[in-house]
């Protein structure tokens, strides 16, 4: 089995932000014995290696050492399970979006709150996707993962994967787990999840049951709010809403009492948007890069932005907000190399 690589490979249309990189060597992932070829050539080469999917959540340096392998493993099973569950596995390189489509067509609801966000099946967990009130976490069986040390292929249930807001375990064991596919649990009967206000407003009288009409609504907002990345460079969120203390919560509260916040067990989640909106940063301009004009919480690329641009735009906006709140905000996208 022979893998197919290139050498000095431009990564711009391979990150949504849109940086322009380049790999010092770039190879495609389609099947399980390209996985085993790539582990035996980076073992015997030294190499460094960065695993991508849709490249959605990712901030690249000008120059990738090593190999950049984008993982294009194809595939959408549906298996009918008892009632009407529906046990669906999608191939790692599956575009997400257009899988929630799929299956709407198919009649298989449950994942439409999560629709129009970029990128591949294979990152959904990692991250843990979520948006308007779903979390991937909420419809995901397992996850089939290459285990870099263990040399083998295997499934990680829901608990394995060590889920939490915006994170899981292959976020902390960067290095250990390649996905190669996703398992959900999903359902012919609608179970439509309505807990995100402005979701619900968008929503036609008697369509509350319709997971169509939501999946609709959901591509509506996010295209009010969010820049399109073929069209403006981004990553989505640039920061993870902070969790505090109740306390600290309170403290803020009395401070700022429009300030916007969900509790999240017994602790508050805070609305970045909202933290960065408030300090003025919306609609501004840096170098090639800026603060996106609907929402706070996206930085964008103009066009000829870079890392470096966007990591001195990251660390104002940082320290303008833990200088008025006195709250640190954490950087969601990874930064490679
Ligand atoms: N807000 C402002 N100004 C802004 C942006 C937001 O005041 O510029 C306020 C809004 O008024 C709103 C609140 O902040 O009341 C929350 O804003 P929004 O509903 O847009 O959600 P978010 O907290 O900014 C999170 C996720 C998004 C997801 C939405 C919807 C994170 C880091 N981000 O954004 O996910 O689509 O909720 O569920 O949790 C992503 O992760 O890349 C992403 C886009």
């Amino acid at each position: 089995m022979s893998l197919q690589l290139y050498s000095d490979y431009p990564l711009r249309r391979l990150n949504t932000f849109g940086f322009e990189s380049y790999a010092q060597c770039f190879t495609r992932l389609e099947t399980a014995g390209d996985v085993i070829s790539l582990h035996r050539y980076v073992d015997e080469h030294r190499l460094p290696l960065l695993l991508i999917g849709g490249g959605s959540n990712l901030i690249l340096g000008p120059k990738v050492p090593g190999v950049v392998a984008q993982v294009a493993i194809a595939g959408m099973e549906l298996e009918a399970l008892a009632g009407d569950a529906v046990r669906v596995t999608l191939g790692a390189g599956e575009n997400w979006h257009g899988s929630i489509e799929r299956l709407l067509e198919q009649g298989v609801y449950g994942l439409e709150n999560l629709a129009l966000i970029p990128g591949c099946a294979g990152a959904a967990p990692v991250q843990n996707i979520g948006a308007y009130g779903v979390e991937v976490k909420d419809r995901l069986e397992a996850v089939e993962v290459y285990d870099w040390q263990q040399r083998r292929f295997y499934w990680l249930d829901n608990a394995e994967c060590r889920f939490a807001y915006r994170d899981s375990i292959f976020k902390h064991e960067t290095d250990r787990y390649l996905i190669t596919r996703v398992r959900f649990l999903l359902s012919r009967q609608p179970d439509c999840v309505l807990s995100y206000k402005p979701l619900r407003d968008a929503i036609e009288p008697g369509q509350e049951g319709n997971p169509r009409a939501i999946f609709d609504a959901v591509c509506r907002i996010r295209r009010a709010k969010l820049p399109d990345p073929t069209l403006l460079g981004n990553a989505g969120s640039f920061f993870k809403n902070p969790i505090v203390t109740a306390g600290q919560y309170q403290a803020l509260r009395q401070r700022y009492p429009d300030m916007v916040a969900y509790p999240e067990g017994e602790e508050f989640k805070l609305a970045a948007g909202w933290l960065i909106d408030r300090q003025g940063w919306k609609g501004y301009r840096q170098e090639g890069v800026g603060v996106h004009e609907h929402q706070a919480l996206v930085l964008v690329n103009y066009g000829e932005g870079n890392r470096q641009q966007i990591e001195r735009l990251a660390e104002r906006i940082q320290s303008d907000v833990l200088e008025q709140y006195g709250v640190q905000l954490e950087v969601e996208p990874r930064f490679y190399p």
